[in-house]
């Protein structure tokens, strides 16, 4: 990852390099007489937010495509986590615009949650924009491509307390069917200052567990081989049996998925450090599939400007919960997000931000200067102080500082060996495969004849750098 893509990354389990991503169902609609076009922005959220969509077009009688010019209806799922993400948008909404000119009845549809975010705003600043659709109104949308059929632009922008979309199963838009994402739940309660989520996302809701457990049977007979389960904060997952009144909760949930199919390997994001438990750590300790990696996000190592954050925990207690994870999961990698240059930041704040990363030994972070948003408490209450060159700065010392811890911890893996799933061809060279093993950390190398993208394989490694491991195709031990 460059550095420009750390700055525009505003996600987690996204490749930076997918971002604007143009998905293309894999089973396509034959025979459809209207295609749609879709890219999405933003978080893994969105990203399966699309497959909802897609799913609800399928039904509609729309078949996907990747090229904009065959289009029937241009959709884009929106950002606006940072002015960056939104400065993204309105620069693709340009270039719907001149393919819209050349074709008649070309509808282009905003969804997600710069659509929530500005809502009717954005019929009045984009005039070639027909349809704008909040995270929570997916299901209207074959209503509002009628009326604007008809020549009515439309909005529906409701938040709702209840729409998980639980029973809607999505159509799968990644392009390889080997990894995919399940939403567990929606929105977000806490209420972190810099946040436009809990704005744009609305409550917190979380979904019938008996649906995900379908959810990912589904998948398991589709040849999945790595489940990420999606929240804004996983760990708060709750859900309450309205016949027994017995309360599932996110470990139980997460074991629930493992027991599907021993070999699909499960993931889940984003854990918040208030929230985590024991259970939870005891669940990966205890199944092999669930994978040793815990993404827990700290944004800031000075407790005075968490307190300014809202995060509602401190340094100290950032650093128990680490403990606690090493302590019973050894071979855990830990990850991170961090925000450099919030308001009234200091250089003393920031130095404590560098070295938070020392000591909990982030295998890798998402790194941001912050960038304020449009009503969030933050904005609100205090000022955008820190000057852009300083934020500028500290982001590069942060960068740097994680690149070097990244080397050291992965030093430590030389000589070890990992089961990889392989996702398919290294980016520097189609005589290698790339994959990920259970830290998530990538590893490249050499292929074999007979191995292919969703296989299992098993890597010494010999070389790293920051980003990756290295190795050779070795017998499981
Ligand atoms: N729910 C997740 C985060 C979702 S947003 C959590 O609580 O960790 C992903 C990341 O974007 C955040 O962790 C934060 O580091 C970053 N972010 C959010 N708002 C931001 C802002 N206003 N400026 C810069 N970065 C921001
Ligand atoms: Fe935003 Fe905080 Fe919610 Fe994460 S937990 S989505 S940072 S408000
Ligand atoms: Fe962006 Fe919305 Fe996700 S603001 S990070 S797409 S929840």
């Amino acid at each position: 990852m460059n550095d420009k893509e750390l700055l525009e990354s505003p996600l987690k389990i996204i490749d930076p390099s997918k971002q604007g991503q143009v998905y293309e169902d894999r089973k396509a609609n034959e025979g459809a007489s209207k295609h749609y076009y879709i890219e999405s922005y933003g978080c893994a959220m969105n990203f399966s937010d699309s497959e909802i969509v897609a799913s609800i077009l399928a039904d509609n009688g729309y078949a996907s495509t990747k090229d904009m010019n065959e289009a029937d209806l241009i959709l884009v799922n929106t950002c606006s986590i940072r002015e960056k993400a939104e400065e993204t948008v309105r620069n693709r909404l340009q270039v719907y615009q001149s393919v819209k000119r050349k074709k008649k009845g070309l509808l282009v549809g905003v969804l997600g949650c710069m659509a929530e975010r500005l809502k009717s705003k954005f019929l009045e600043q984009e005039k070639l924009v027909d349809i704008v659709l909040g995270p929570d109104a997916y299901r209207d949308l074959p209503r509002l491509i009628a009326n604007a059929q008809g020549g009515e632009r439309g909005i529906n922008v409701l938040l709702s307390r209840e729409e998980t979309y639980a029973d809607i199963a999505p159509v799968r838009l990644d392009n390889n069917g080997i990894s995919g994402f399940i939403s567990i739940m929606r929105g977000c309660d806490n209420m972190c200052s810099f946040c436009v989520v809990p704005f744009t996302r609305g409550r917190e809701r979380s979904r019938d567990p008996f649906t995900i457990v379908s959810e990912a049977d589904m998948m398991s007979a589709q040849g999945y081989k790595e489940i990420t389960l999606l929240g804004q904060n996983v760990d708060s997952y709750k859900w309450e049996n309205p016949e027994t009144g017995k309360v599932v909760s996110f470990a139980e949930l997460l074991i629930m998925v493992a027991k599907v199919n021993p070999r699909i390997r499960i993931r889940f994001s984003t854990s918040h450090p208030k929230d985590i438990n024991e259970d939870v750590m005891y669940a990966i300790r205890d199944y092999d599939n669930i994978c040793n990696y815990i993404h827990l996000p700290i944004q800031s190592g000075s407790s005075r400007v968490l307190e300014l954050m809202n995060r509602t925990y401190t340094r100290e207690w950032y650093q128990d919960k680490v403990k606690k994870i090493y302590e019973i999961i050894p071979d855990c990698a830990i990850s991170s997000d961090i925000i450099c240059g919030f308001c009234t930041e200091t250089e003393e704040d920031h130095k404590e931000t560098l070295s938070i990363i020392e000591e909990s030994n982030f295998v890798l972070s998402y790194m941001y200067y912050y960038s304020e948003r449009p009503g969030t408490l933050a904005a609100r209450k205090y000022e955008d102080d820190v000057p852009y060159e300083t934020k500028k700065r500290r982001l590069a010392e942060v960068i740097k500082v994680q690149a070097a811890v990244s080397y050291r911890d992965n030093e430590k893996d030389l000589g070890k060996t990992f089961e990889v799933l392989i996702e398919g061809d290294s980016k520097k060279s189609n005589q290698h495969f790339k994959g990920r093993n259970s830290q998530y950390k990538m590893v490249v190398f050499p292929k074999k004849e007979g191995l292919k993208p969703g296989d299992f394989a098993h890597v010494k490694i010999d070389k790293i750098t920051s980003g990756t491991l290295l190795g050779n195709l070795v017998e499981p031990a």
